[in-house]
């Protein structure tokens, strides 16, 4: 465990244009050499007998298989720390658990409810952090949804991309990753929720420095005017259940269906996308299952972003160019 400060991994804001394409295309390389069988060996001595650990206070499926996948990938042992499972909250402070864990390990995973804890890992950790969610972002995610659209269109330059949901830690990052990537992007929330008013501040400088759109409305139909990809996420994001009566009743008319796309001018190539999990309410079968949804390649991808994030800062230090 190096003492030199390390490269964490916070946000979308923590990677230029260059850097992002670059964790992109990594992720590319390494799932056409995964399915290929190549160089596995060679990557597995990365990091041979190294810990990395996950330190996560809420639930997750692909978050951590992906993270714990990506460890195995370069030969380290993925060490799962749940909420129940470790000191931290009950018997400890945020700052004796970093100290102790990041003295025995060589990179932490952490998914947290503020992003002020991130904040403070970072602050205390000897080892790279890499935020895998907290309330504001999703970085993670951002790589790997940038990563499917590639994929879908063969590129990322010029298409729009409209989100049709809550202003939440998942848009935040995704917002400032897509017009970064070349994407316009249309945010649709119900008109009594508002986006994060400095996420705004900073996609409207990256749109207007690349020329792109950047946008915030309340109607869906007509922000799905050219759009080519078409995304949403849960509405009661975790930690919100207590508010889960309320919301529903905020995001009436939201559900993205076919009623809905048939009644817009979307584009004739749309795609659509979900972090997941996924429920009924923000998204109909019709939609979710159809042709046109990429979200279980999209989801795949999160394995592929997480050995790329795992390289970029742990095995090269923090150099991803
Ligand atoms: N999309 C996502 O982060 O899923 P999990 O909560 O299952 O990790
Ligand atoms: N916005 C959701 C994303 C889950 C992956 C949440 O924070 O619960």
């Amino acid at each position: 465990v190096s003492s030199a400060s390390p490269r964490h991994l916070k946000s979308m804001l923590d990677v230029n244009h260059q850097e992002l394409t670059a964790l992109v295309d990594n992720a590319a390389k390494f799932k056409a050499n995964l399915k290929a069988g190549v160089n596995a060996r060679e990557y597995h001595q990365k990091l041979l007998g190294k810990l990395v650990a996950m330190l996560f206070s809420k639930r997750s499926t692909r978050t951590r298989v992906s993270t714990e996948g990506a460890a195995a990938f370069f030969g380290a042992q993925p060490m799962f720390l749940g909420k129940d499972d470790i000191q931290l909250g009950v018997n400890e402070s945020i700052y004796d658990t970093t100290k102790v864990i990041s003295s025995m390990v060589s990179c932490i995973f952490a998914r947290v409810n503020k992003h002020s804890e991130i904040l403070e890992l970072c602050k205390h950790s000897d080892v790279p952090i890499i935020n895998a969610l907290c309330d504001k972002y999703h970085p993670l995610q951002a790589i790997a949804d940038i990563l499917a659209i590639k994929e879908a269109f063969g590129t990322t330059q010029g298409l729009k991309l409209t989100w049709i949901g809550d202003a939440n830690n998942v848009i935040n990052d995704l917002a400032i990753a897509a017009l970064k990537s070349g994407i316009s992007v249309s945010v649709v929330t119900p008109s009594d929720i508002s986006f994060d008013s400095d996420i705004k501040q900073e996609a409207e400088k990256l749109a207007e420095a690349s020329g792109l759109k950047f946008e915030t409305l309340h109607d869906p139909i007509s922000a799905l005017n050219s759009a080519n990809i078409v995304v949403t996420d849960t509405w009661i994001s975790m930690g919100e259940e207590a508010q889960k009566q309320a919301k529903l009743k905020q995001f009436a008319g939201f559900q993205i269906s076919q009623e809905m796309i048939k009644k817009s001018n979307i584009a004739s190539n749309w795609k659509f996308m979900h972090c997941l999990p996924r429920h009924p309410e923000e998204v109909a079968d019709d939609v979710f299952y159809s042709d046109n949804s990429i979200v279980f390649p999209e989801a795949e991808n999160r394995l592929y972003a997480a050995i790329s994030v795992l390289d970029a800062f742990v095995v090269n230090k923090g150099k991803i160019i």
